[in-house]
């Protein structure tokens, strides 16, 4: 099929050498000049594994180009929109600008029949605001969210857990003939995958869009209630990981995102539960979300608790001593800081008076450009050497699998180990002499 995407960000990026990759032929429109030559150029502009090999494939076989110029999404059978809602600058709503501002520009190419379809996360109403200007164009908008995790976004978007499509329906919620139109011609885009039997769901707008953001209020607030429960584990002595193994073998809870440590960050589970919690109040049904206030400031009392850990383990203050943190990508195999946890925290310490300095494996260029106050060392060793205290903050293999408390013993003097994300084992670093602190670990 022909397909458009309309942004070329994480999403859109992959999306479209993704789609190119199922055997679609497939243009990629942005705005910025810069990642269009980049991308036609078969480079990613961000760490994703996998995504070159994609781009370069996509790009030889012909069925893969980038474009600055809107025009060339004409067409296409199918625009898929997939450009980011951020969060706004004075509140905690999601920006649409972006979104807005595309459809703007699609609008002049769209043709009787075209099938828009929506990627990005957006407040639940927005494609119902949205189908009527489609609508006036005599094209048809359908909500087709996306669940790609960065680091697996190419896995995500090839093989998807689900597809998810919201298309128009009538008064009882049955889809019109235009809506299932839609449906079948997205369905037949990801035929790849749905033959393979990934579960299709066809349902209405609303729901399409509060998929998208009810899956990730339900795991932030996973990782929330595990560090709350961190929170308690550290006024009782309990261990936190051991709790999260005992419970997570019941197969109604799961251990996948127990994971205690100093939270959750990046540019989705954030800004994502701040907007449904903002769409919610505008709906006057503030209330029903409220506990994603609380799911938010456990997060952040994470990132604090960190902190004053390395101050308690360094005798109270932190002012003059040598800190080094490994990792400022929000989490591993990614070179992302939008809203880092451990970059928050490395950035606190140094407003404190400690000598910080970072080191991470993909994403020191992306931390420098949001904290050039910190120092950063490329080699995990050399950032290591002489620090009185190492705290852990981003979980890569480099440090969590390859990382011996041997070694480091062998690098500094200092004896302080802060693991923000109880990735170590306690007992191995305690027998190296170190002081070891966990997150709700005894
Ligand atoms: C998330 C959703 O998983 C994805 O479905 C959606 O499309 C976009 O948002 P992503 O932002 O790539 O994806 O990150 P994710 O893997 O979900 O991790 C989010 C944050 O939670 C990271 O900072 C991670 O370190 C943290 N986390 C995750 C924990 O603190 N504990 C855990 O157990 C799991």
């Amino acid at each position: 099929m022909k397909l458009s995407v309309i942004g070329c960000g994480y999403l859109g990026a992959v999306h479209a050498a993704a789609m190119a990759s199922l055997g679609h032929d497939v243009v990629g429109i942005d705005i910025d000049e810069q990642k269009i030559r980049m991308l036609s150029d078969g480079e990613a502009p961000f760490f994703e594994p996998g995504l070159t090999e994609l781009l370069e494939a996509g790009l030889t076989t012909g069925r893969l180009r980038f474009s600055s110029d809107p025009h060339d999404a004409e067409g296409a059978d199918i625009h898929f929109l997939a450009v980011g809602t951020p969060q706004v600058k004075d509140g905690s709503a999601a920006d649409l600008s972006f979104v807005d501002g595309a459809m703007d520009r699609l609008l002049s190419v769209l043709r009787p029949g075209d099938v828009v379809a929506g990627k990005s996360t957006v407040p639940v109403g927005t494609a119902a605001r949205l189908a009527h200007v489609v609508n006036a164009v005599g094209a048809t908008l359908a909500w087709n969210p996306e669940f790609l995790r960065e680091g697996w976004a190419v896995k995500d978007t090839v093989s998807p857990d689900r597809v998810v499509i919201g298309v128009e329906t009538d008064a009882v919620g049955a889809p019109t003939p235009r809506g299932i139109r839609a449906a079948d011609l997205l369905k037949e885009v990801y035929s790849a995958p749905l033959s393979s039997g990934t579960p299709c769901i066809i349902t209405d707008y609303a729901t399409a869009e509060l998929v998208k953001v009810a899956a990730n209020a339900f795991l932030a607030t996973k990782i929330s209630f595990i560090n709350a429960m961190a929170e308690i584990a550290e006024v009782t002595g309990a261990d936190v990981t051991t709790l999260a193994d005992a419970i997570g073998h019941d197969e109604r809870i799961g251990r996948r995102f127990l994971g205690a440590g100093i939270g959750f960050g990046g540019g989705c589970l954030p800004k994502d539960i701040r907007a449904f919690a903002a769409r919610a109040e505008e709906l006057g049904r503030g209330a029903s979300v409220d506990f994603l206030r609380s799911m938010d400031d456990i997060n952040m009392r994470r990132r604090a608790r960190a902190v004053h850990l390395v101050e308690e383990a360094l005798g109270g203050s932190v002012f003059g001593r040598r800190v080094t943190v490994l990792g400022a990508a929000f989490k591993p195999h990614s070179d992302d800081v939008r809203d880092s946890p451990g970059l928050d925290v490395a950035a606190r310490l140094h407003g404190l008076g400690a000598i910080v300095t970072v080191t991470d494996p993909a994403a020191i260029d992306n931390a420098r450009k949001v904290s050039p106050q910190l120092s950063y060392v490329e080699n995990r060793d050399d950032a290591i050497r002489d620090a009185d205290a190492i705290v852990l903050v981003t979980e890569w293999d480099q440090y969590r699998r390859q990382l011996s408390a041997v070694h480091v013993a062998s690098l500094t003097d200092g004896r302080v180990i802060v693991d923000g994300r109880n990735s170590f084992d306690p007992a191995e670093w305690r027998a190296a002499g170190f002081d070891y602190y966990g997150m709700g670990r005894p």
